[in-house]
């Protein structure tokens, strides 16, 4: 473990953890729950590793008091967790079902009396089957049903909650969703995709307003996943493809909500799968933000393709680390990013909403050691820190996450938590990186307090 102490972050800086209501809670028939579109995709063969889903999951829906008990004894400050649309309003529309919104009213208040602040997204994910029926986020009228769902959560958890983020990485619903078909619905159209992107975007917009009067005194914003892309050789073609891909993946969602316009060159580019825009939409996607969200995990390497994309992701450097997602360590990608979006955007305070490594981890005499996740937040942090020396205004960070959890269509196989889950018997073992979060807490605390 790296003994070196992390340097001093500013005054009132949070650190917290993450979660999401799909990865976590289970109890998927509960109280009034209905499907999602992520308990419709989990069962649909070949979807999901082994056929696993979230029906039990960390059984969270049940165990809430023991992981909050759990997060304070870690000293965390701020707990990010996110509503499940379908305990809430389980048809999508019409009725709230107060027993849904109960779960998340005593998880609320239970966070408060440990001293954690409570960060509330509102959609990581898990959209009620029958919206999706009904068209899903490719249809317009998926936006006034997301306001209406953000007006019942608002309006029952108010400012007790500090901050509210409307939608959990965009790129990743539509994208992933739509086009991809790797997550729910898993479908395969880059132009339903795109408007689904946008209806997001709408959603999100839509929903502010209505958010900061039921909850004037919270912060209200959105979380992005940002992949910063890397041309593969100092080609002019390779550094063509690195900006092609950044095109796709960060600034198709930064230029609208912060600037308020499609970034020209993807419009052009995606000709006839551009997606219908009415007028005001811009309008209502760029309203002001309290803060970004940024979830980092690593970048893409690229270089010039002859094939019909013109664009392919290369192989990272054969000497870095990576994490059992594949996914290459490179912390400078933290700073980088963040010095970016701090030159090219007029930036809101940013929180880091996710940062994290899935590694094989094992349990040896009760004891889950996991050094390489320990180097994996060191550095992370140490980069963030790099950032905020060079004027990035960063006021959290949340690693992702508090517990080991379903992860989408890997399964159960891929542990990214602080905590060790044994799925048999749901028993929670801290890691070594969570006694090293812990201290690194404890240790900043002590030198600023804990700031207002
Ligand atoms: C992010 C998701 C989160 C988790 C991490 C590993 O894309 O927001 O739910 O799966 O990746």
């Amino acid at each position: 473990m790296p003994t070196q102490p992390l340097p001093s972050f500013p005054p009132g800086f949070r650190w917290g953890v993450a979660t999401a209501s799909y990865q976590i809670e289970g109890a998927v028939a509960e109280d009034g729950r209905k499907p999602s579109i992520w308990d419709t995709f989990a069962a649909t063969p070949g979807k999901v590793k082994n056929g696993e889903s979230g029906a039990v999951a960390c059984d969270h829906y049940h165990r809430w008091e023991g992981d909050l008990d759990l997060m304070q004894r870690l000293g965390v400050q701020a707990y990010r967790f996110s509503v499940a649309w379908p305990r809430v309003i389980p048809e999508g529309t019409g009725a709230v079902n107060e027993r849904g919104l109960d779960f998340y009213d005593r998880l609320v208040d239970g966070l408060l009396a440990r001293g954690i602040e409570p960060f509330a997204t509102l959609y990581h994910w898990d959209l009620p089957q029958p919206l999706q029926d009904a068209g899903g986020w490719p249809w317009r009228g998926i936006v006034e049903p997301f306001v209406a769902y953000a007006d019942a959560v608002t309006r029952r958890l108010g400012d007790r909650v500090r901050a509210y983020a409307t939608l959990n990485e965009p790129w990743c619903s539509a994208i992933m969703g739509y086009d991809f078909g790797e997550h729910a619905p898993g479908l395969h159209d880059r132009a339903l995709a795109l408007q689904a992107s946008h209806h997001l975007l709408l959603a999100h917009g839509e929903a502010l307003p209505v958010m900061r009067a039921n909850a004037p005194a919270a912060q209200h914003g959105i979380v992005l996943n940002l992949n910063p892309g890397y041309p593969a050789s100092d080609s002019a073609a390779d550094a063509e493809a690195a900006r092609r891909f950044d095109g796709f993946f960060n600034r198709w969602f930064l230029d609208p909500v912060l600037l308020g316009r499609y970034p020209e060159d993807l419009w052009t580019g995606y000709g006839d799968a551009a997606p219908d825009v009415h007028d005001g939409d811009l309008e209502a996607i760029s309203r002001p933000l309290d803060f970004l969200g940024v979830n980092y995990y690593n970048r893409t390497i690229l270089a010039a393709d002859p094939g019909e994309l013109g664009v392919r992701p290369a192989d990272g450097p054969a000497d870095a680390e990576y994490t059992e997602m594949g996914w290459e360590v490179f912390p400078q990608g933290l700073t980088e990013l963040l010095l970016r979006i701090h030159r090219d955007y007029p930036l809101p305070p940013v929180y880091i909403t996710e940062n994290g490594a899935a590694y094989r981890d094992e349990v040896v005499d009760g004891v889950v050691d996991d050094p390489q996740r320990v180097r994996y937040l060191d550095g992370h942090l140490r980069a963030l820190h790099a950032a905020i020396a060079q004027g990035v205004d960063v006021r959290g960070y949340f690693a992702w996450s508090l517990l080991d959890n379903f992860e989408w269509a890997h399964g159960y196989g891929k542990r990214f938590g602080l905590v060790h889950v044994d799925y048999a018997t749901q028993a929670r073992i801290p890691k070594t990186s969570a006694t090293w979060y812990a201290d690194a807490i404890a240790r900043q605390r002590a030198v600023v307090g804990s700031g207002a």
